[in-house]
């Protein structure tokens, strides 16, 4: 199962373009889950260690739902819009609170496959760097980053909204992206067993 989790409070352009990566992995033949942060209760991590005592977070909120579907996925998608040059805050949240998984079970992400969409209202709003978090975070969780490839997808997915749905659903170079990163990493997911 591929998981796709979608970092923006609205259901806009971030919300659309996870769905549309979501869609083109069912045609392929995966199948998949979705989680949007939207509306969501999802609290910062306090640092308690509570998790590494006890195996589990003492903040028993929304992301239990996301707890249990990153264990049993095979990939995962993380998207984010671009807030402030970076990932959103809500996304940060999600990763910073998968320290409880890191505490149960160290190897929680290893090896499985990870891509990463980003998505700014201006056309260079800091999509890179936004993606780079997430790749960080794959690494620091023993995941394989996938990209796109050179020539248009060079780190993953990047869309120019425009502040808007209308934006991001005309943005071609945007879909050209995803549609590389996409077959990358379907790809690596068909051709790698994970153990
Ligand atoms: C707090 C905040 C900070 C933002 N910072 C940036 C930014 O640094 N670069 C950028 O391109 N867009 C920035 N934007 C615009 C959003 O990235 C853009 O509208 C995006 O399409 C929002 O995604 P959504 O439609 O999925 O909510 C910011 C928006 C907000 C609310």
């Amino acid at each position: 199962m591929i998981f796709g989790i979608c970092g923006s409070p609205r259901q806009q352009a971030t919300d659309y373009v996870t769905k549309e990566a979501l869609k083109m992995l069912e045609d392929k033949g995966f199948e998949t889950a979705y989680f949007s942060v939207r509306g969501k209760k999802i609290a910062g991590c306090m640092h308690c260690d509570y998790c590494l005592r006890e195996k589990e977070c003492i903040q028993k909120d929304d992301m239990y739902e996301v707890y249990s579907l990153i264990k049993d996925c095979e990939g995962l998608i993380m998207s984010s819009p671009c807030y402030n040059g970076g990932i959103s805050a809500q996304l940060k949240a999600v990763m910073d609170r998968t320290r409880a998984m890191g505490a149960a079970d160290i190897d929680f992400l290893r090896n499985k496959a990870g891509m990463a969409i980003a998505v700014g209202g201006d056309r260079a709003g800091g999509q890179e760097p936004a993606i780079q978090q997430i790749i960080n975070y794959y690494v620091l969780t023993g995941a394989i980053p996938i990209s796109g490839g050179s020539w248009g997808a060079n780190l993953g997915a990047t869309f120019w909204s425009k502040d808007t749905i209308e934006g991001v659903k005309e943005d071609e170079e945007g879909f050209r992206s995803l549609r590389k990163t996409v077959n990358k990493f379907a790809e690596f997911l068909e051709n790698v067993e994970i153990e």
